[in-house]
């Protein structure tokens, strides 16, 4: 246990799957990607966002993101996803940790999404309020094997490490 009395560190998965449809819009860390697929979703269906999100709720131990935003209720119908994995950090906060590093893969048939690495990586970084180089952002192909590699749905999948943080002094 640290001086404030919490584990030093604690650590969190997350995974979010979306069906692709034609004529949705692709967001991907907050990244409006250009395709003719996108997600599908009561939000805004970032499945990214949505997998870090799950991977903070995951290391706090406090459930996940539908307990927190159902999908049925109306004022989240189409939301920014940012909010969610805003307020995650907000209870990480609240909790007495801040993020240390953080780790996703999207795995998307295609587009291909390496071309957006950097804006992708610079906007999870500003969501998450953590240097890029603490940002690992990557992507692959299921393989055309699956769901996903039949080009139904894309998944997303995070890791996330927290640090207590000293309480203000
Ligand atoms: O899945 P696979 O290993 O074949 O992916 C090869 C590379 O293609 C990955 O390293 C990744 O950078 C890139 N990729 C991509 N967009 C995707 C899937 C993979 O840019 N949708
Ligand atoms: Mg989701």
């Amino acid at each position: 246990m640290s001086r404030t009395g919490l584990p030093p560190f604690r650590i969190g998965q997350g995974w979010d799957t979306h069906r692709l449809e034609a004529g949705k819009p692709l967001i991907l860390g907050g990244v409006r990607i250009p395709s003719e697929f996108g997600l599908a979703g009561h939000s805004d269906a970032d499945v990214l966002f949505h997998s870090v999100t799950d991977a903070l709720l995951g290391a706090l131990a406090l459930g996940d993101i539908g307990m927190h935003f159902p999908d049925t209720a109306p004022e989240w119908r189409g939301a920014d996803s940012l909010q969610f994995l805003q307020h995650a950090i907000h209870l990480a906060a609240k909790e007495g940790y801040g993020m240390v590093n953080v780790d996703v893969t999207v795995i998307l048939e295609r587009p291909k999404l390496k071309e957006f690495r950097v804006a992708i990586r610079e906007s999870l970084a500003r969501a998450v309020k953590l240097p890029v180089h603490l940002v690992s952002v990557k992507f692959k192909t299921a393989e055309n094997v699956g769901p996903v590699g039949e080009g139904l749905s894309c998944e997303a999948q995070a890791v996330v490490l927290l640090e207590a943080v000293s309480p203000a002094s």
